[in-house]
């Protein structure tokens, strides 16, 4: 996607992350994203733009998934709506 500019010569990109709540295992992290622990310190990513995230808990290497979910985690991830956000 393109963000519309005065400069007819200048085009910043914009870019959006897909996050994918994968069946029994991992949160996949696909675009244009960081992860910083809580002190706001970036995980070094090494350029990649695709990352699974462990949510069962078992990964040797948390925050990211090491395939250890595989046979112990079970969820099947079906998209829903939240309810209405409080104002
Ligand atoms: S989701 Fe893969 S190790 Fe936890």
């Amino acid at each position: 996607m393109y963000l519309a500019c005065s400069n007819k010569y200048h085009h910043k990109e914009m870019s959006k992350t897909k996050i994918t709540i994968n069946n029994n295992g991992s949160v996949k992290d696909d675009g244009d994203f960081e992860i910083v622990d809580v002190n706001g310190n970036a995980y070094g990513l090494q350029g990649r733009t695709i990352v699974s995230l462990c949510r069962c808990s078992r990964s040797a290497n948390k925050p990211f998934c090491d395939g250890s979910h595989k046979g112990h985690f079970e969820h099947e991830a079906i998209a829903f709506d939240l309810p209405p956000k409080k104002v």
